[in-house]
């Protein structure tokens, strides 16, 4: 893909799924990657196959609800590459439970890494890619930041507010004249650990609610799911859409409002366990 050449990628949550698709198409395209991860496994996978195709890398654990660590690293990734011109805030956590049955400490934890770990990548990388001259924040939230669905209140919390931020933002860098360019991404389902990796509110059986993800909800290719987003950035897209189910999604709730409730409420009543 074209436009990505001697760039300077960041990707968060580069270890497994969209992260490290995100980290191989950007190598691909002769991007330089600073890659990260709480998963040093995932990580050093990501890394190898990176290295495989012979791209400039600097992996590092970091966990992106440490905001000093996330700040820090900022300065390292600029110092490492002499300037960083793209983060891709894409570092997240899945959780299922109605509120009535949730912790308080479940839903904390879902915002703590799915919306502030992509203000503190946000924040921490800005001025490196104002400097850059040629920025661009790109911020993955999800289907479930266009609407709401029972049972995933706190993922939908975060991926509604890391939407809103971005999309200010981008508004933002537009007003002041900065040269940043900001995306936010709206995945359906992609075929990932997401799932698998998530947590459940007590009573729930994880493996089951994986097993629904895994065979009837995830359609789209990690692989696929990140040239669609490459494709965004690189058409400085303020929105995108990934996967013919995001996009239906999308359109059903513009065309009924507040009214899509009335009609997924059945549907995901029968579908999720209660
Ligand atoms: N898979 C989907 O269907 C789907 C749909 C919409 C949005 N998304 C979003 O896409 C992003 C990537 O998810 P994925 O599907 O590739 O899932 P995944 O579980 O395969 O990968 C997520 C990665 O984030 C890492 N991570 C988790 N907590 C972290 C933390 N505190 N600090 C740093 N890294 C951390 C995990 O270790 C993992 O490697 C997430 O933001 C997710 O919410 C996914």
């Amino acid at each position: 893909m074209e436009g990505f050449a001697g760039k300077v990628a960041v990707v968060t949550g580069a270890g497994s799924g969209i992260g490290q698709a995100l980290a191989i198409e950007l190598a691909r395209a002769g991007a330089k990657v600073a890659i990260s991860d709480i998963d040093t496994q995932g990580l050093a996978c990501t890394e190898e196959r990176l290295a495989a195709i012979g791209a400039s890398v600097k992996a590092d654990r970091l966990d992106v609800t440490e905001r000093e660590a996330f700040l820090a690293y900022a300065d390292q990734v600029n110092e490492h590459f002499g300037t960083v011109n793209q983060i891709y805030n894409n570092a997240g956590i899945a959780f299922t439970g109605d509120i009535e049955v949730s912790q308080f400490k479940d839903i904390e934890r879902v915002m703590d890494v799915d919306f502030w770990g992509v203000v503190n990548g946000t924040k921490a990388f800005l001025p490196h890619l104002i400097a850059s001259g040629d920025g661009h924040v790109i911020n993955v939230s999800s289907v479930f930041g266009l609407f709401s669905v029972p049972g995933q209140a706190a993922y939908n919390s975060a991926k509604f507010a890391v939407r809103g931020f971005t999309e200010a933002l981008r508004q933002e860098m537009a007003l002041a004249g900065h040269p940043v360019k900001v995306t936010a991404v709206h995945p359906g389902g992609i075929k990932t650990a997401i799932a698998r990796n998530a947590t459940a509110a007590e009573g729930l059986d994880k493996d089951e609610l994986a097993k629904l993800f895994d065979k009837r909800l995830a359609t789209t290719s990690p692989q696929r799911a990140a040239r669609i987003i490459l494709d965004a950035v690189r058409k400085n897209k303020a929105r995108v859409l990934v996967g013919t189910d995001a996009r239906l999604l999308d359109l059903l709730v513009r065309l009924t409002g507040s009214g899509y409730q009335r009609l997924f409420t059945p549907v995901l009543g029968r579908m999720l366990p209660h």
